[in-house]
């Protein structure tokens, strides 16, 4: 890893995170949904920021699709630039957390390697890894964005799930099966976990 040279990050004089938070009235917190593509993991980001937000929370969607034809528009599918992907996408999601508010990350991120380096970036204490593991044949069967048939036929390579590996989280701090769960549901258990940790009490 590269490390800068005459760089002197200036964090002392800045306000804190803990001001930040006082001042959003919530604490923040990291919620990493990881899964298969189409497994439902922007429907349910989207869902739980508009509860949270209803409840005053200040949210923010980092989802794959907008990332990537935004900051990592240089990068592809290779293991490499999936890393490369995963690492931008946890510094960016740092600076949300740090700013106080509530970081929601809609990203496959299909290695334990790649998530245990978004958690060493953005601390394993803020970071709450959502299993969306909704079977690959209901994913293939959904084929929102027709990838899968795609894939399918060879037109496009390293496909996680067909082509390319996707490696189930051994420890989520939730799992998520949306073939037999609701969005409500899926919401009301996300809740339950995250509001004990984002609530001030004060
Ligand atoms: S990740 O593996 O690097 O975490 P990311 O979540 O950013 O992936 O992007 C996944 C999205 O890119 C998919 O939902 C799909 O729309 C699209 N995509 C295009 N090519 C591929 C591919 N080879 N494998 C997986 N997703 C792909």
């Amino acid at each position: 890893m590269k490390t800068a040279n005459n760089i002197y990050p200036i964090f002392d004089r800045m306000q804190q995170r803990s001001d930040k938070e006082a001042l959003l009235k919530q604490r923040s917190v990291m919620v990493w949904f990881t899964g298969l593509s189409g497994s439902g993991k922007s429907t349910i980001a989207i869902a739980l920021e508009r509860e949270l937000h209803q409840r005053g929370f200040l949210c923010r969607i980092l989802d794959g699709d907008n990332i990537r034809s935004g900051i990592n528009n240089n990068l592809g599918f290779s293991p490499d630039d999936r890393i490369e992907n995963i690492r931008r996408i946890a510094e960016v999601s740092k600076l949300f957390v740090d700013t106080g508010i509530i970081t929601i990350a809609a990203f496959i991120s299909p290695s334990n390697e790649m998530r245990k380096l978004a958690s060493g970036i953005i601390g394993p204490e803020n970071f709450l890894e959502i299993f969306v593991d909704t079977p690959l044949e209901v994913c293939e069967q959904r084929d929102v964005k027709g990838l899968y048939a795609k894939a399918r036929k060879g037109e496009i390579k390293e496909f996680t799930g067909i082509s390319a590996p996707f490696e189930a989280p051994e420890n989520p701090a939730l799992r998520l099966d949306t073939s037999v769960l609701s969005v409500e549901e899926s919401i009301r258990q996300l809740l339950d976990l995250i509001l004990p940790k984002i609530q001030r009490t004060e």
